[in-house]
């Protein structure tokens, strides 16, 4: 690197985007990333960090914008981290997904030449989440973070990613908070009473579930609240009330009350019903997620009778959809309620050829290939982080005829279908799906043949 410093401004021409969300440019071949700037972009921009492989820094001024630029629909779009897209056309955000996946393949996964079908878009890029996580915040009463900031909160009065009934909803509860002088928690000094809101959404079924997750301690104004929400929206089924100690920002809780009516929603996927509670993983994009089981259905071309695994099964939405035209599906999830849903799932559906075993991956999966034999197909949707390295050899070991893996994250994804090539498999089709728009995460089912 040709001495650059943090403070030092740059011209730089934006060439493409990044998993992440931020655009990459050079500076004498030095690599540049910079964040909500468009591929095409000429801009002035100031160095925030200057490391020796790549600089990272922040856009002072757009002096050529690129022709993918539009006004973003969301007045808090830039202060919010919830969306890192809006300022680039709907067709653009699409072409990048699709370059980050066919890239993340051939640069971390090794693979070259590999198919990369065109993106599957979705339907409605605003509108489209089934669930929210608002949180409560002493100077903002109740928003989304803060790019970057999890103990900083910008206040909105609507977010145009979930229905407009949420944004209803968040503004109801928010006039409650100011009206009935209720404290909200702060991370950096864990005073506070209020932490998050809760929305979740049965988009087929018009069900709604809402929790207001709380520090421990008395909430005698809850089931006024909860009472307040059901009367101006009827369409919510059930208010809750979780209590939670946990330094960490995320959702978590010790002790769960019903304030108001039912503890769970249900929702329609593939046909299938699923039970919703507060804490359920499930799909937050029912629409397209429907469309890339549609997909993943297709390209694993059961005929019947076949023997499928489904790891990381969640609540089974693949396992459950994969059995009704295999011969038999055992599903493997680690968290104990997901498996109890799961098997709820199956048994309100009337299938009966799954079974649903509760334990890790890397332990449950050779314990199943023991007792049970070789299966014809391997279907696998791990979180984030991906399946690694370990449990990659052992589904190559397991020795099935297909592999599908659904993948939220390309740049995991390809190390791991990397780890399946000594075992003779081949990636036949690649399928990237939009289920996240306005943001960069990215949906891949890919088709793997030994
Ligand atoms: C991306 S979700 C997929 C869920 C499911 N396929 C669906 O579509 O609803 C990943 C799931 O893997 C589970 N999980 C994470 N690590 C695991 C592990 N080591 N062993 C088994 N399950 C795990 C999580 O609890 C979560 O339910």
């Amino acid at each position: 690197m040709a001495g650059f410093q943090k403070g030092q401004e740059l011209v730089l021409r934006v060439d493409r985007l990044s998993y992440g969300g931020r655009g990459v440019a050079r500076a004498d071949g030095y690599v540049v990333f910079v964040p909500y700037t468009a591929p095409g972009d000429l801009v002035r921009a100031r160095l925030v960090r200057a490391k020796r492989s790549f600089g990272e820094a922040e856009v002072v001024e757009v002096v050529e914008p690129s022709p993918d630029r539009v006004a973003p629909p969301c007045p808090y779009f830039g202060r919010c981290g919830g969306c890192t897209w809006q300022h680039l056309r709907y067709e653009a955000q699409l072409a990048a997904k699709e370059q980050i996946v066919r890239e993340s393949l051939e640069r971390l996964g090794g693979l070259q030449g590999v198919p990369v079908r065109p993106i599957v878009p979705a339907p409605r890029p605003l509108g489209y989440r089934n669930k929210m996580e608002f949180a409560f915040h002493p100077e903002a009463i109740l928003g989304l973070h803060v790019p970057g900031h999890f103990d900083r909160v910008v206040e909105i009065d609507e977010c145009l990613l979930p229905s407009p009934l949420a944004s209803a909803v968040l503004r109801e509860v928010k006039a409650f908070v100011r009206e009935h002088h209720l404290s909200c928690y702060d991370h950096r000094t864990r005073q506070g009473f209020l932490r998050h809101l809760v929305y979740r959404e049965g988009v087929r079924t018009g069900q709604v579930l809402v929790a207001v997750v709380t520090a421990p301690g008395p909430f005698p104004d809850g089931p006024e609240l909860a009472r307040r929400l059901v009367q101006r929206y009827p369409q919510i089924r059930g208010v809750l009330w979780a209590q939670s100690g946990s330094l960490s920002d995320a959702v978590k809780v010790d002790r769960l009350e019903v304030l108001r009516g039912e503890s769970t929603i249900e929702e329609e996927l593939g046909g299938l019903r699923f039970g919703i509670g507060l804490e359920t993983f499930f799909q937050t994009n029912t629409e397209q997620a429907d469309r890339m089981l549609q997909l993943a259905l297709e390209m694993a071309e059961l005929r019947g009778g076949e023997r499928v695994v489904d790891l990381y099964c969640g609540v089974g939405t693949f396992a459950l959809a994969l059995a009704r035209q295999a011969g038999f599906v055992w599903g493997v999830e680690v968290v104990a309620s997901a498996v109890q849903a799961a098997w709820d799932n199956a048994a309100r559906a009337g299938i009966r050829n799954v079974e649903f075993v509760q334990g890790e991956v890397r332990h449950v999966l050779p314990e199943l290939v023991a007792r049970a034999g070789t299966p014809d197909l391997v279907v696998l949707d791990p979180p984030r982080s991906g399946a690694g390295g370990k449990v990659m050899r052992k589904v190559g070991r397991a020795g099935p005829r297909r592999v599908l893996y659904v993948s939220c994250n390309p740049t995991t994804l390809a190390p791991d279908l990397r780890e399946l090539v000594p075992f003779g498999y081949r990636v036949v089709a690649v399928q990237p799906v939009d289920l996240f728009p306005q943001t960069y995460h990215v949906e891949t089912v890919v088709l793997l043949e030994r």
